[in-house]
């Protein structure tokens, strides 16, 4: 692929806060390089449908500061189909792109190998709010989504503070709970739910609950990742065995939404870059764009699929230390 003319670029999956500034940098990378861009609607499924067009330095002027993507997004059955790749692979050759480089999660990456079988080049960054994607230590869109669903919760607990009121929440985040500790820490909930570690609804929740009724605590945030489940049942057993008022929220997609912070406006910008530098360089090969250590890499797809993201056990241990002391100490 050295000396690549034209690529494309698309976005798939859920859509992910930051999206826009990668799709950007992209562009613009491409463009100073006088390679050509071409966008691709709705991911895989505009791929297959030829659903294109070309993409100037301008078109991508003031995205960066918008969510969603600017190139709209799909989860496509077809492509799933051995068909679907090969056809989207057709497409590719018709078009004449040399390389595609897709931004998305896990299903993305999957997605991508698939073409790379027949022989497309792909480059992927990383772009999921669940930050759940073994090959990377951070994907594009976490840290405004853990920023979205804080100041969701900061108004919980405003009216459930005024109601003496328990506030069970539950968070995003698919099979994964990272987004919901995350959240849990920064917005001091008093007990995280997450698909990771075992539920023990009396130690982990009601017994923080009661020791903070006797000391006068009468309102609790109570996260819960949606891979938990369950969030209603959870909710009323709490109100049965604590007497406490509660109340369920379900923050659901306004955690999708939103303007990137500048974390991931920087993570996307630099990913975007990465990506267009490693789809033309000399090697062959389809790869991926990950953050290690603080900063960003590149490595192989297929390796990149195969690794299994782990939950901060640390971050983890932190959090429950922080819930079950609350009231140590106190008389
Ligand atoms: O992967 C991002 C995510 O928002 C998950 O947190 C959630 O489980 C899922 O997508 C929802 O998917 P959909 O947009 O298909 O309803």
């Amino acid at each position: 692929m050295a000396g690549a003319q034209r690529i494309g670029i698309l976005t798939s999956g859920g859509d992910a806060p930051g999206m826009n500034p990668a799709i950007r940098a992209v562009v613009r990378a491409a463009v100073e390089q006088h390679i050509t861009c071409i966008g691709i609607r709705r991911g895989y499924a505009g791929l297959i449908n030829g659903d294109v067009f070309e993409l100037t330095g301008s078109d991508v002027d003031g995205i960066s500061r918008r969510g969603g993507t600017i190139l709209y997004t799909a989860r496509s059955e077809e492509f799933r189909t051995d068909e679907g790749v090969k056809k989207a692979a057709k497409v590719c050759k018709y078009l004449g792109i040399d390389g595609i480089i897709a931004i998305g999660g896990d299903g993305t990456f999957r997605g991508a190998l698939e073409l790379a079988r027949q022989g497309i080049r792909v480059v992927g960054i990383p772009a999921t709010i669940d930050n759940d994607m073994g090959c990377t230590e951070y994907t594009i869109g976490f840290d405004t989504a853990c920023n979205t669903a804080m100041e969701a919760i900061d108004k919980l607990r405003d009216t459930g503070q005024s109601h003496d009121r328990v506030s069970v929440v539950e968070v995003m985040g698919r099979n994964a709970g990272h987004l919901a500790l995350y959240t849990g820490i920064a917005a001091g909930a008093s007990a995280v739910l997450i698909p990771e570690k075992e539920i023990d609804l009396e130690q982990d929740v009601i017994d923080v609950i009661r020791r903070g009724c006797i000391h006068g605590r009468r309102h609790h945030i109570i996260v819960v990742a949606e891979g938990v489940g369950y969030v209603n049942s959870y909710a009323k057993e709490i109100e049965k065995q604590t007497g406490l008022e509660t109340r369920v929220t379900v923050l659901g997609y306004i955690q999708r939404g939103g303007a990137p912070s500048g974390r991931d406006r920087v993570s996307a910008s630099m990913m975007g870059v990465r990506a267009v530098n490693v789809l033309c360089g000399e090697d062959e090969e389809s790869r991926v764009i990950v953050a290690r250590n603080g900063r960003f890499e590149d490595m192989p797809i297929e390796e990149a699929l195969q690794m299994e993201r782990k939950l901060d056990e640390e971050m983890y241990a932190a959090c429950y230390r922080i819930n079950t002391s609350y009231h140590a100490g106190r008389k």
